[in-house]
């Protein structure tokens, strides 16, 4: 029954992030605690330590966000957790904790689909509906695009065949040297480089077809470091200036890979009728260079551009509001519920 307050938990890889938020998307707390400290030195999330993690915060971060709100769990009608897709470790400790509290208090549970729920994340940015909608989620694990006939019904439309996005920036930051996560600080350094330095491959760029490929560029620029022929990274040294241009570089490879397949995929949906319409999110939706071109071609062919917000770009429990679409539509789970680390497309 409507009004409800919703809890909604996101654990799938390495920020324990839960949220309170009303049916009609008033977000009425939000924590993230991100665990980015503990990963830094390895460049990279490692899943048994994201886990346990996990497990020592929920329940203090679960905590901060009632009183956040000034609510007590009482107060909550539902409980939302993102199930799928991400690390077995990091999703069993959401869903467990989910089912406990919703055993606990007798209240209906919902599962979230990390994925749509970062499209989802652009509803927050917009006054208008954002369905439907060509989505593009772009971050560590996954760079998709989905057409959306409401938040809960999607068709996959194309994605990478190998890395995500975000991986691929992880990956090139740490050969460059440049800390963890690599988004951020390749963006940054990419600011005082050259763009059009070195000529980086665009893979399905010229097809028709709704794919990414970030591997081979990631092998591109690893030549570019070390020299032809040379894989080892270790007695190389780059000068400020190189490291510069070979992150605005990649960046730019990335870049238009993502915008000429974006604005592909709402073409090929509009031929069908579908309204001309774009919303993105996921971590790389926070890159700077990446907003600003896909906001120049979206207004040059005419398409209704949607970003998350820059704070629901990266992980957190808020987009998991999505849960509310399911509450209205009927769809519950039960104790049975389990995780999907895989993706489901
Ligand atoms: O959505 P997210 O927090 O986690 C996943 O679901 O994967 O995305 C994290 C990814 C990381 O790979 C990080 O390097 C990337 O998003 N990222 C960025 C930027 N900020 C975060 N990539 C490019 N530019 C950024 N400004
Ligand atoms: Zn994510």
């Amino acid at each position: 029954n409507l009004p409800m307050i919703l809890l909604t938990l996101e654990t799938t890889c390495d920020e324990t992030a839960a949220a309170i938020v009303n049916d009609s998307l008033k977000v009425l707390s939000g924590v993230v605690a991100s665990q980015a400290k503990l990963h830094e030195i390895y460049k990279g999330v490692v899943p048994e330590i994201a886990a346990r993690a996990h497990v020592e915060r929920i329940l203090p971060v679960i905590d901060e966000t009632l009183k956040a709100a000034d609510l007590t769990l009482d107060d909550i009608d539902a409980i939302a957790v993102a199930n799928t897709p991400g690390l077995s470790g990091s999703l069993l400790v959401g869903l467990t904790a989910a089912k406990a509290l919703c055993f606990a208090k007798d209240i209906p549970l919902i599962a979230v689909n990390h994925l749509h729920a970062h499209v989802y994340a652009c509803q927050f940015a917009s006054e208008t509906p954002i369905y439907p909608c060509v989505g593009l989620v772009v971050s560590g694990g996954h760079t998709h695009l989905y057409h959306y006939e409401s938040a809960i019904e999607s068709r996959f439309l194309g994605g990478t065949i190998d890395d995500a996005a975000g991986e691929a920036f992880d990956k090139v930051a740490s050969m460059l040297g440049l800390p963890y996560p690599g988004g951020p600080s390749i963006s940054k350094v990419a600011v005082d480089g050259d763009k059009d330095a070195i000529k980086f491959p665009r893979s399905f760029l010229k097809e028709d077809r709704i794919a990414f490929s970030f591997s081979g560029l990631k092998t591109a620029v690893r030549y570019a470091i070390t020299g032809p022929g040379k894989f080892d990274l270790d007695n190389v040294s780059l000068t400020p200036e190189r490291v510069a241009d070979l992150a605005a570089s990649f960046q730019q490879a990335v870049v238009d890979c993502l915008v000429a397949k974006s604005v592909q995929a709402v073409e090929q949906c509009a031929a069908k009728d579908a309204p001309r319409r774009l919303c993105v999110g996921g971590g790389v939706a926070a890159n700077r260079v990446f907003r600003e071109q896909l906001k120049q071609q979206c207004e040059l062919k005419n398409i209704e551009l949607h970003f998350a917000a820059l704070e629901h770009c990266t992980d957190n429990a808020v987009m998991g509001a999505i849960a509310v679409e399911r509450f209205k539509a009927g769809l519950f789970e039960d104790m049975s519920l389990d995780i999907l680390p895989g993706l489901i497309r």
